[in-house]
């Protein structure tokens, strides 16, 4: 079941696929969404995750979907052949750039597409990945993106998204009843483990793992906030010591999926 938004937050096809079509939300998406020691962290375990899935698989063609200006692949390693498949012209225009500038534009092949018509680009890959998308849609178009993306994977392909937990996210938006300065109008779907599991069965996907991210929030964003501008690289290291704490109430998952034919 998912819960409606109160006010006009972006959630189906076009009203998020608007939100990025503009240069400055392209041009500053990295620096000001991933500029403190929470977020960093965050961003460095998907690259994480990312890099081990293709060390361990060696998939022949990899792909990411909704890359925005490939804050991802650009610390991606160890690709043989990958696509980029992304929506906004702005976006794309930033991540050929970023590309170009760290040495992988020969590995990435950039195309301008819409991920809920994937079979346009007659795709057969063995690791396809996306993250800050699937999760904000309603239902309805979830599952239209689920069909899209799994026409795209070769038989048992492998799919990476990011999930977000609806226990961790409904006790901070019970706290904060306005969106912090800066952040796009735009709807998260979260879950329980369990309705998640469900979810992507539902769909066609075996979930084989769902990695914890950011395992205290709470504390890792209060040392962000109030700390990073005063001990610098030492919150840093603090919110990265705090993710070696077990806790079963991360932020997010890494959810790791596979293809059931
Ligand atoms: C929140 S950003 C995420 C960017 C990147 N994946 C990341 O994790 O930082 C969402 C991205 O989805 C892209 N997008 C929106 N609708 C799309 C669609 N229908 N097909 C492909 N990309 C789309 C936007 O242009 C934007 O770059």
């Amino acid at each position: 079941m998912h819960v409606r938004p109160s006010v006009k937050e972006a959630c189906e096809e076009q009203s998020v696929a608007v939100l990025y079509q503009d240069t400055e939300v392209a041009e500053t998406y990295v620096q000001k969404r991933f500029a403190v020691s929470w977020s960093r962290l965050l961003h460095d375990m998907q690259v994480r995750e990312i890099n081990r899935v293709i060390q361990q698989h060696q998939p022949e063609l990899v792909v990411e979907v909704a890359p925005g200006p490939a804050r991802l692949t650009t610390e991606v390693r160890g690709v043989r052949r990958g696509i980029l498949v992304e929506y906004s012209q702005e976006m794309l225009a930033q991540a050929q750039k970023r590309l170009q500038a760290c040495g992988l534009a020969d590995c990435w092949e950039i195309r301008h597409g819409n991920a809920f018509h994937l079979e346009e680009q007659r795709l057969q890959c063995d690791f396809l990945y996306t993250f800050r998308f699937i999760r904000h849609f309603f239902a309805e178009d979830r599952a239209r993106l689920y069909r899209s993306l799994r026409m795209c994977l070769r038989p048992h392909g492998l799919l990476m998204f990011d999930v977000v937990n609806k226990t961790v996210r409904e006790r901070l938006d019970a706290k904060q009843d306005s969106r912090p300065n800066g952040q796009l109008n735009v709807y998260d779907v979260t879950y329980l483990p369990e309705e998640f599991c469900r979810e992507i069965q539902q769909h066609g996907f075996l979930l084989r793992s769902l990695c914890p991210v950011l395992r205290h929030f709470g504390l890792q964003s209060w040392i962000s906030y109030r700390l990073d501008h005063r001990l610098g690289i030492w919150a840093d290291r603090l919110v990265r010591l705090l993710e070696r704490l077990p806790s079963s109430q991360p932020l997010e998952w890494i959810a790791l999926c596979q293809k059931v034919e």
